[in-house]
This record gives structure tokens, C-alpha cells and sequence, in this order.
């Protein structure tokens, strides 16, 4: 049937929000209004990758945030997120990789949401055209006329929602909103998300582990274990293979659909790992529970930490089940 190679019936991401809304008659569609100005910045960064060499967008922006320096597409998105999730009248608070304090929206524009964001996550990779993306987190706030500061500085399990856009051979975009893990693959003669990797749920087991493994001399015993069964496993099982993009949202991408775990532990050198808690481990660890995977600290639950700075940093070992589970049984034997 010809009908049947081409899709026909397009559950677009607004679509499928506004499905979902329907289904809580309390809800007044303000996260609908949010996701669509989140959704806007995720194409306009999209565009911008794809003719970063053309509009001569690759190179450093001259500025340094607050851990390192900045490219130019970290500030053009930043500036594209951060005014399209104010404009949204439906945000209070900000806080984003680029920026060193939260933003806290003027009164007149406010709603009730706290949006943590990564704008361009994998900015290391821009200049040779390699994978990169967007992660967002999103929280409700109690009282939001007076946000403070604390409300930003919630445990990962209370995030209504969190997802990422990775700008690859597609543009895909990764959404919960608490009840499973969708997939969205942009269709750029349409401008439109549609729904292309429903209710996305990790193997139970993988194949694949993804670790910067130049760091390995400043290792701690578990994670140096772990990797080592990676490669010369128990008799009777055959070694994983690595995979390692260097741009969180890519390889986090890959876990989800391959299978296998993602590790960025501490080190000698950073003994709170490298990645943050609010805008890449708490998003990405609750996508992977949510897709029925775990996600690790190495001490905890990595979704109930409660973080105590806004740029915070945590080790994150996060994944399929079982792969997980063993890097736990690693560390408890070592406590
Ligand atoms: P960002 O580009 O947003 O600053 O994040 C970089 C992060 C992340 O994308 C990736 O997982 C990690 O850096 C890679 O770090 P190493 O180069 O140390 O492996
Ligand atoms: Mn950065
Ligand atoms: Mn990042
Ligand atoms: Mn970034």
C-alpha cells in the first residue's frame, strides 16, 4: 500500500500536549503555551546549527560563563531561549548554563513555571559539524507573584516535565511529561514536530558503554572496576562496546534507544563529575527512569538530590536497568 510508507496522520507536539491536557480538565493549557516557546527556540537553534558555517557562527564568542568559554551559538541560543521563555508569560524563574545568576521574570510577565536549561549542550563539537543539542527541565513553583531563588533548587523528582533536542542527522526532540518518554522528529518542509518514537522504553540490558575514558588515571576504585568488566567481562559474556560524541544529549540519545549506560564520574581532578545537576542530570536522568532505566550518583538516586547551588555539578551514571544496577552493586561494596 503507497498510503501506508507515507504518514498521513500527523500527531504533531502540540497535538499530542494538547491530548494530554485534555486530560486533566483543571489545566488551563499554560504548559501547552510554555512547551510551544520552547519549541520555537529548539528550531531556531536548529536553523542556526545547520548554516553555523555559512553565517559564520562557528568560533568563540569572546565572553567565558561562568565555568568556561563561551561559543558563539551558546550565547545566540541562550539569548533565543531565554526570550522566548519569558515572552511565554508563563515563566518565573530562569536559569540557564550561560547565565551566572537566575533570572527572575518582571512581574507583569510572569507564570508559573521554573524552566533550568542547557541552551547548546556538546558546544565542543560545533566547529566540526558533530551532534549537538538543547536540554530543558521544568518545574512548578508554589507561589510564583515572589519566586525566590529555593524554588529553582527542587529535587529532580519533582520536575513536571524535561526533555532535550539534539541537532544531528535529524532534529529530534525527546519529551516527558511524566507519564513515559515520547520521541519528535522535526520535518523541516513543515516546520512541525511530529510524533515519530512513541512511548520510548530502554532495553533492560545494553551493549554499548559511554564514558571519556581519557580521564581514566583519576578514576575512583568503582568506576575504574566498572569499565574494566566493560571490557574483560565474566567468563561466558562478551565485552560492551564503546561509544563516546562528547555531546551529553547525543550520547544519552543513543542510551535511550540503543541500550548500554552513560557515565561522567568524578575524578581526582573534579570530584563532582563535570555535568550539572539542574540543566543536564536531572533532565536526562528523568527521561531515562521514566523510559524505565535508573540513574545513579554514585551515592543516590540521582533524582533526589537537592541541589544547593544553581550550577551545581554531580558524577551521573545513567542507563539502561541492569547495566546500572551493577555499577550500584560496585559502589555499595565499596561503602
Ligand atoms: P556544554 O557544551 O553544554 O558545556 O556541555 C559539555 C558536556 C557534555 O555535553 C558532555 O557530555 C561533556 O561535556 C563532555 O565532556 P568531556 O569533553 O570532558 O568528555
Ligand atoms: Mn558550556
Ligand atoms: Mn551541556
Ligand atoms: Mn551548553
Amino acid at each position: 500500500h503507497a498510503a501506508d510508507a507515507l504518514r498521513t496522520d500527523l500527531m504533531t507536539i502540540t497535538r499530542y500536549v494538547l491530548n494530554e491536557q485534555s486530560k486533566h480538565p483543571e489545566s488551563r493549557g499554560d504548559f501547552t503555551i510554555l512547551l510551544s516557546h520552547i519549541v520555537l527556540g529548539c528550531k531556531f537553534v536548529c536553523s542556526s546549527v545547520n548554516k553555523a558555517g555559512l553565517a559564520k557562527l562557528i568560533g568563540l564568542a569572546g565572553e567565558t560563563n561562568v565555568q568556561a568559554k563561551q561559543k558563539k551559538l551558546d550565547v545566540l541560543s541562550n539569548d533565543v531561549f531565554v526570550k522566548a521563555l519569558v515572552s511565554s508569560g508563563r515563566t518565573c524563574i530562569l536559569v540557564s548554563e550561560e547565565d551566572e545568576e537566575a533570572t527572575f521574570v518582571e512581574p507583569a510577565l510572569r507564570g508559573r513555571y521554573c524552566v533550568v536549561f542547557d541552551p547548546l549542550d556538546g558546544s565542543s563539537n560545533i566547529d566540526c559539524g558533530v551532534s549537538i543539542g538543547t536540554i530543558f527541565g521544568i518545574y512548578m513553583v508554589k507561589d510564583f507573584t515572589e519566586p525566590t531563588l529555593d524554588q529553582a533548587l527542587q529535587p529532580g523528582k519533582n520536575m513536571v516535565a524535561a526533555g532535550y533536542c539534539m541537532y544531528g542527522s535529524s532534529c529530534t526532540l525527546v519529551l516527558s511529561t511524566g507519564s513515559g518518554v515520547n520521541g519528535f522528529t522535526l520535518d523541516p518542509s513543515l516546520g512541525e514536530f511530529i510524533l515519530t518514537h512513541p512511548d520510548i522504553k530502554i532495553p533492560k540490558k545494553g551493549k554499548i558503554y559511554s564514558v571519556n575514558e581519557g580521564n581514566a588515571k583519576n578514576w575512583d576504585g568503582p568506576t575504574a572496576k566498572y569499565v574494566e568488566n566493560c571490557k574483560f567481562p565474566k567468563e561466558g559474556s562478551s565485552p560492551k562496546s564503546l561509544r563516546y560524541i562528547g555531546s551529553m544529549v547525543a550520547d544519552v540519545h543513543r542510551t535511550l534507544l540503543y541500550g548500554g549506560i552513560f557515565l561522567y564520574p568524578a575524578d581526582k581532578k573534579s570530584p563532582s563529575g563535570k555535568l550539572r545537576v539542574l540543566y543536564e542530570v536531572f533532565p536526562m536522568s528523568f527521561l531515562m527512569e521514566q523510559a524505565g532505566g535508573q540513574a545513579f550518583t554514585g551515592k543516590e538516586r540521582a533524582l533526589d538530590l537537592v541541589p544547593k547551588k544553581i550550577h551545581e555539578r554531580s558524577p551521573i551514571f545513567l542507563g539502561s536497568y541492569d547495566d546500572v544496577e551493577e555499577i550500584k552493586a560496585l559502589y555499595a561494596a565499596e561503602a
